[in-house]
């Protein structure tokens, strides 16, 4: 059984997919199962939160970096998207990166929550969230 939202990898071929409506069925790639993508512990990062989603409130919106100090955009090492959802996942946005772009999201919206996700290349999905009440 999958839930909406999650990441799915294919260990053999790369293939990268995001359940939409969830089902029952496992997912298949390349003859063999596909495997659940799980968050970083960003308790782990040692490296200066280069990794973790940082998100600013502002006027319009939301700006979500990657991360405090901005990740590498090194063609070998690059943050491949920033996915944006509102806590009761009714609303997605997503903004794939490539080599030598500016890793940050800007959100217009007039909502107070936020999480937002980001898939490193090398290391990985990491995630944070944004609550109002908690940041002022
Ligand atoms: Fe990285």
């Amino acid at each position: 059984m999958t839930e909406a939202l999650e990441y799915y990898k294919c260990n053999v071929c790369g293939n990268f997919v995001e359940i939409v409506l969830p089902g029952e069925g496992e997912l298949v790639c390349c003859s063999q199962p596909m495997e659940k993508v799980k968050t970083q512990d960003s308790s782990e990062e040692m490296t200066g939160e280069k990794h973790v989603p940082f998100i600013q409130k502002t006027q319009e919106g939301f700006d979500i970096k990657i991360g405090s100090i901005l990740h590498p955009m090194e063609e070998q090492h690059y943050i491949q998207f920033i996915e944006v959802h509102s806590p009761d996942k009714k609303y997605v946005k997503r903004k794939y990166l490539y080599p030598n772009e500016e890793p940050v999201l800007k959100l217009k919206c007039g909502c107070n929550e936020i999480v937002a996700r980001e898939l490193c290349n090398i290391h990985g999905l990491w995630i944070s969230e944004y609550k109002e009440n908690e940041k002022e």
